[in-house]
């Protein structure tokens, strides 16, 4: 499988390096509009001059969200398989009409969530799982989650611009958060939204979400994209039984609790951290592994289009403060 990236910021060099420690890709080309850092692959300033000259199987978008549709139309029109960056686009219409594009040429549309793949979560999710499998139930569930999203982007960046970001904390990051939930509860059907943008600025910073569960248990999920505290992401999962699996994204601390009496607790030793907050290397890796399971179609045709559809219907319900 040859592969070409398009976009080379700040995310791409994971790519790079997931494609260049995959042995069933080769990275064949990059395209930008403006950097031109590349160096060891030929080069491109667009992707359709790219597509011309370079023989390519999938087009890995990691562009700023805005121009992701005209991206991923140019790629999916020319039968090419697309992995895309999160967040798919900036409404609900782009998703709907590259699904429709992928299927009829026949090709994978795979949306990336990073986060789903991080190895703190992937253990914890172990734990859930075995916990369902003895016969418990999940009886609720609680995301509390704050970062300073200054400290891994400028205060210059798109991000802050909702005409290319789409919106504040709840696209830009909390739909990893939703990613995460979605992947062991299922569908979500959205209660109450509530989203607060400090003045001076024009996207989000506090998201407060409480969904229902389709066994009809409650699901919150709060994150503060602007914190001054230190960056914590608690997940915790509450059984019928009285047991809790609780996971912390950003210590990498996974607790199982019996009726609030801690019975273990441990720490992902997944190595140092290589951004600001988590080890994203090795979830890159092992994100595009999953896609590639798609694009070989040894898993179902399944598009994960679900955290993005959430976020879109969450910001048509919600309420700003
Ligand atoms: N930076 C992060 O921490 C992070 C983490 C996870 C996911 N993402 C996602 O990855 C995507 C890219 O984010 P980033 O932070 O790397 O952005 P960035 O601003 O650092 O880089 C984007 C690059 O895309 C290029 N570009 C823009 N439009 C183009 C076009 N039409 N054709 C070719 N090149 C074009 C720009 O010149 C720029 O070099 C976004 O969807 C973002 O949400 C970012």
């Amino acid at each position: 499988m040859r592969v070409g990236i398009v976009g080379l910021g700040s995310i791409s060099k994971y790519w790079i390096n997931a494609l260049e420690s995959n042995k069933d890709v080769a990275l064949v080309a990059l395209c930008d509009a403006v950097n031109r850092d590349a160096t060891k692959y030929p080069f491109y300033e667009k992707l359709d001059q790219m597509l011309e000259k370079e023989q390519i199987d999938i087009v890995l978008v990691s562009t700023p969200p805005s121009t992701h549709l005209e991206l991923v139309r140019t790629a999916l029109l020319q039968k090419k398989h697309v992995i895309v960056e999160k967040p798919f686009s900036t409404t609900l219409n782009d998703l709907e009409v590259c699904v429709e594009l992928a299927q009829q040429n026949n090709v994978i549309l795979y949306l990336a969530y990073h986060s789903m793949f991080g190895e703190t979560f992937l253990k914890a999710k172990e734990f859930i799982l075995e916990q369902l499998s003895t016969g418990d139930k999940i009886i609720s569930t609680t995301a509390q989650c704050e970062d300073d999203v200054t400290k891994y982007h400028s205060g210059h960046s798109w991000i802050f611009d909702p005409a290319v970001s789409g919106g504040g904390a709840l696209i830009d990051c909390g739909i990893n958060i939703l990613s995460m939930l979605l992947d062991i509860l299922g569908p979500l059907e959205i209660e109450s939204v509530s989203i607060m943008t400090p003045e001076g600025y024009k996207v989000e910073r506090i998201v407060d979400c409480k969904f229902l569960t389709k066994e009809n248990k409650p699901c919150t999920m709060f994150y503060d994209w602007l914190s001054k505290n230190t960056a914590a992401g608690f997940h915790t999962f509450e059984f019928e039984s009285g047991i809790s699996i609780q996971y912390e994204w950003i210590t990498r601390t996974i607790k199982k609790l019996k009726n609030g009496k801690e019975e273990f607790s441990m720490v992902i030793n997944s190595g140092e951290s290589d951004s600001n907050i988590v080890p994203m290397s090795q979830e890159y890796i092992t994100m595009l592994e999953d896609a590639l399971k798609h694009i070989r179609k040894e898993k179902t045709q399944h598009l994960n289009c679900d955290a993005f559809y959430l976020t879109m219907k969450c910001y048509e319900k919600a309420t700003r403060k």
